[in-house]
């Protein structure tokens, strides 16, 4: 066993501190090398990608990757393909490119709508053709939500609501094309009113191209008592943002760039959602690809909702695997669960 550690980061971008790592890196670093093993932080760049490969091969038992992907130039292919040659030679991949794909991607909501985590009318479009013929219809159920699977904060995560007072329809029916809608953008909850035609054509740029493709799930009203994020480390939680749409009419984004306000817990004070999460996680993993191990930092996002009894129940709104960070919680020891959840991975992997 190479008791080395690589941890590999993008230049630039906005989540960088002044020394040019993003805040959480070095901690990460310094936690596996307090640990007993070596860790060192490299940066990628696709033309370095042959040496990069050659120096983990040679010396390393994991990778750590910390990039986020709108950070490289080119994106995520050249890194995601090196990824997966290290990973063949047997080399931990931390978090392999297909997790991270399969647990971030939107359309993992769709995947587990037979699930109690997400309600069973949650679908994805992956052209714009499935999605003009069926949102017509999902449309009459209720108010809705569309989710692209590109950007993030908001961008292209609408809620869509008829406008139309002179429109009578049962659930079930297809909506005329020049019916009225309201439509909100979660990043910024600005409201735009258009015809249901218009708005279809208008989200072609959404199913276009690689990757496209629309979540269309019911929106959940109690959005505005805020949103719950678990941040895990592997399996384990470590703690709980509640996050708070701003107090406006139409507001419905937990997204903080829209003015939401955050608070963070301990995940025992939501003890129910935690722990039913975490019991849930052998069971994600199936139903989003048969992965072995949960990516190493992530979250889940959760709604409220209430059930037939009354009693509260929660929604699966998003889980994000793509470099989350835990930058203004370095005090909690993050860094410490992450270094020896590797170490652990490591270890295990060469039954020592
Ligand atoms: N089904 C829904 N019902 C109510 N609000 C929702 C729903 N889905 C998303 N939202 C709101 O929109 C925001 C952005 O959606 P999200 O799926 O988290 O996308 P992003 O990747 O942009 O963060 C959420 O934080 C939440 O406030
Ligand atoms: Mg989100």
């Amino acid at each position: 066993m190479k008791k080395h550690v690589l941890i590999l980061e993008a230049e630039g971008g906005s989540d960088k501190w002044l020394d040019g790592h993003r805040l959480d890196t070095m901690p990460i670093a310094n936690a596996i090398i307090e640990k007993g093993f070596e860790a060192e932080v490299l940066f990628f760049r696709d033309e370095w990608v042959d040496e990069i490969f050659t120096r983990a091969l040679e010396k390393s038992s994991a990778v750590i990757v910390r990039i986020n992907p709108g950070n490289l130039v080119n994106g995520e292919d050249k890194l995601f393909d090196m990824l997966r040659r290290l990973y063949d030679t047997g080399i931990l991949i931390m978090t392999h490119p297909d997790t991270m794909i399969n647990f971030g991607a939107k359309d993992a909501l769709a995947k587990l709508a037979d699930t109690d985590l997400v309600t069973t009318d949650t679908y994805a479009y992956y052209s714009h053709d499935e999605f003009k013929e069926s949102f017509p219809k999902s449309i009459s159920y209720g108010i809705r939500v569309l989710k692209q699977n590109r950007g993030s904060t908001g961008s292209g995560i609408w809620r869509v609501e008829i406008a139309d007072e002179k429109v009578t329809c049962k659930p079930g029916d297809t909506l005329p094309m020049e019916t009225k809608i309201k439509c909100t953008e979660a990043f910024d909850n600005h409201v735009e009113y258009h015809t249901l035609g218009e708005f279809i054509e208008f989200c072609k740029q959404y199913t276009d191209g690689e990757n496209g493709m629309l979540v269309d799930m019911r929106f959940m009203p109690r959005i505005t008592e805020g949103e719950l994020r678990i941040l895990m480390v592997s399996d384990a939680p470590i703690f709980v943002v509640h996050k708070k749409p701003a107090d406006e009419a139409d507001a419905f984004s937990a997204t903080i760039g829209s003015g939401a306000t955050y608070t963070y817990h301990k995940p025992e004070d939501y003890q129910n959602l935690v722990e039913s999460f975490v019991e849930a996680i052998p069971m994600i993993s199936e139903k989003l690809g048969d992965i072995k191990e949960p990516p190493l930092i992530w979250t889940g996002d959760f709604m409220l909702d209430t059930d037939e009894n009354g009693k509260d129940t929660y929604v699966l709104g998003e889980i994000n695997c793509s470099c989350v960070g835990f930058f203004s919680h370095l005090d909690m020891g993050i860094q410490d669960k992450v270094a020896d959840e590797v170490i652990r991975r490591i270890t295990e992997k060469h039954n020592c």
